[in-house]
């Protein structure tokens, strides 16, 4: 056993280990005599003391030699180079080669909300509010569909906000839009299941319906949103269809009003759900919000999902289910399965947050700097790129679309403007299938009207030789 004094690590861990890998490699025996008591390893079961025997190896090791441990659990032994077989449900999703647009923060970025603006300080002051002197009831398991409080907060502002039909009984409080619709795909999806996705659409949605057996169905979006006419030839078996209506995700188009009762009219003849992501659409800079989806829903076939990651912060995984009253236990047993219940402090904090006036203002806030960030970037594209791109969408959320010409090099634009700090997206890896369009995703939440002329500037060298 090999024991350095002058290490760091304590001798008596030195000479555990020491032990521990003698007798996992075989090299110490079953009932070999020892020198002395080591507690910790009799604990574990490797040595076994008797009265009068002394310690010994304990016998119930099998007597084996076994290969060494690895001294890097993640180098694979000897003999095992080939990849272990996976069950196909955890190989649901497909591993994509590492993408460089989605390597770093900074200009364009999408997802990226102007955290620097959030008002920490009133945030810190109200997490240790809550913190200092906490109910007993707060530090226990809470409600699996959340702080009851929170639930009320939030069912009063989607329906003053939203137009969403809901009471704080529908609420259900989540992580974030993952996890809504992680529990709604387990609830009202089989393996097997079809179920419409916007295309282009947003990936998190389809690796989660993924991931729960169901079969993708893309279904084309044009300027009115998606398809349904489409959507009906392409799947009419589909079990759901997941939406993003007030604000389409990436292309920024909201869908129209007959859309809107065409799609609610199959859901309601076919008995599929929709399955509304409604992420961003608090922001939008030159008519009112549109009212979600769900308000529209006269057979309590929607699910209605948001998320405070772009109003507020990502970190802070915390957004919403609005669910039809007969699903709520259906959805509360799995959430249960799940994580049990949401973390309650953050829940206390936001709903002062939002109940002493902080939201409103810092959305008031939030509109105005967005609404300035989008207006530069719209003229510095159509000063720069003005004949290579053009603004897709309507005014609204935190990233925009431009599209250009067919075959336009899209994913070499993006891997050589991340190469220059330049985080855009190309519109063609959100395509399922074959991509009928060519273009770039620019968020624009997270970087300045000061940054942003010198940033689309560098994005036109760019493009300049391609
Ligand atoms: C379409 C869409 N939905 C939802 C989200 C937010 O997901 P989460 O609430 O899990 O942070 C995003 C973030 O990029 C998004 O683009």
């Amino acid at each position: 056993m090999a024991i350095d004094r002058r290490s760091a690590r304590p001798l008596y861990r030195q000479v555990y280990e020491g032990y521990r890998e003698a007798i996992l490699d075989g090299r110490v025996r079953p009932g070999q005599r020892l020198p002395s008591t080591l507690e910790q390893l009799v604990a574990e079961g490797y040595f076994e003391s008797r009265v009068g025997a002394g310690t010994v190896v304990a016998r119930s090791l099998p007597d084996e030699r076994r290969p060494p441990l690895p001294p890097d659990p993640d180098r694979a032994p000897r003999g095992r180079r080939r990849p272990r077989r996976l069950l196909p449900r955890g190989s649901a999703i497909r591993l994509r080669a590492p993408e460089p647009w989605l390597g770093g923060w900074g200009a364009f970025r999408v997802s990226q909300p102007a955290v620097e603006r959030f008002p920490v300080a009133v945030w810190s002051s109200l997490l240790a509010r809550h913190s200092r002197n906490p109910l007993a009831r707060m530090l226990n398991y809470g409600d699996p569909m959340g702080h009851r409080p929170f639930r009320e907060a939030v069912a009063t502002y989607l329906r003053t906000a939203r137009a969403v039909r809901c009471e704080p009984d529908n609420v259900m409080v989540v992580s974030g839009s993952q996890q809504a619709l992680a529990i709604t795909a387990r609830v009202l999806l089989e393996p097997g299941h079809h179920v419409w996705v916007e295309e282009p659409g947003y990936r998190g949605a389809r690796d989660v319906l993924s991931l729960a057996g169901a079969r993708l169905a893309p279904v084309p979006v044009d300027h009115e949103g998606l398809d349904v006419t489409a959507g009906m030839a392409v799947c009419a078996r589909a079990r759901a269809a997941y939406v993003t209506p007030s604000h389409q995700y990436p292309l920024g188009m909201t869908m129209s009003a007959s859309r809107r009762l065409q799609l609610l009219d199959w859901a309601r003849r076919t008995g599929a759900w929709v399955i509304e992501d409604d992420y961003d659409s608090e922001y939008r800079y030159e008519s009112f919000p549109i009212g979600a989806l769900q308000g529209l829903d006269r057979d309590a076939r929607v699910i209605y999902i948001g998320t405070f990651s772009k109003i507020l912060f990502p970190s802070l995984r915390c957004g919403y289910l609005v669910i039809p009253l007969d699903l709520v236990p259906r959805f509360v047993a799995v959430r249960e399965a799940m994580d049990i219940f949401p973390a309650s402090l953050p829940q206390t904090a936001l709903t002062d947050f939002i109940n002493e006036g902080e939201f409103g203002r810092h959305l008031r806030r939030m509109r105005a700097l967005y609404a300035d960030r989008r207006a530069t970037l719209v003229e510095a594209l159509g000063q720069e790129l003005g004949s290579d791109l053009s603004v897709i969408g309507d005014a609204a959320g935190m990233h925009l679309a431009v599209t250009a010409r067919p075959r336009w090099p899209d994913h070499v634009v993006a891997l050589r403007a991340s190469q220059r700090g330049l985080w855009v997206m190309p519109l063609s890896s959100c395509y399922l299938g074959k991509p009928t369009r060519r273009g770039l995703v620019l968020g624009y939440g997270g970087t300045t009207a000061v940054e942003i002329p010198s940033a689309v500037h560098r994005l036109r060298r760019v493009i300049a030789p391609l």
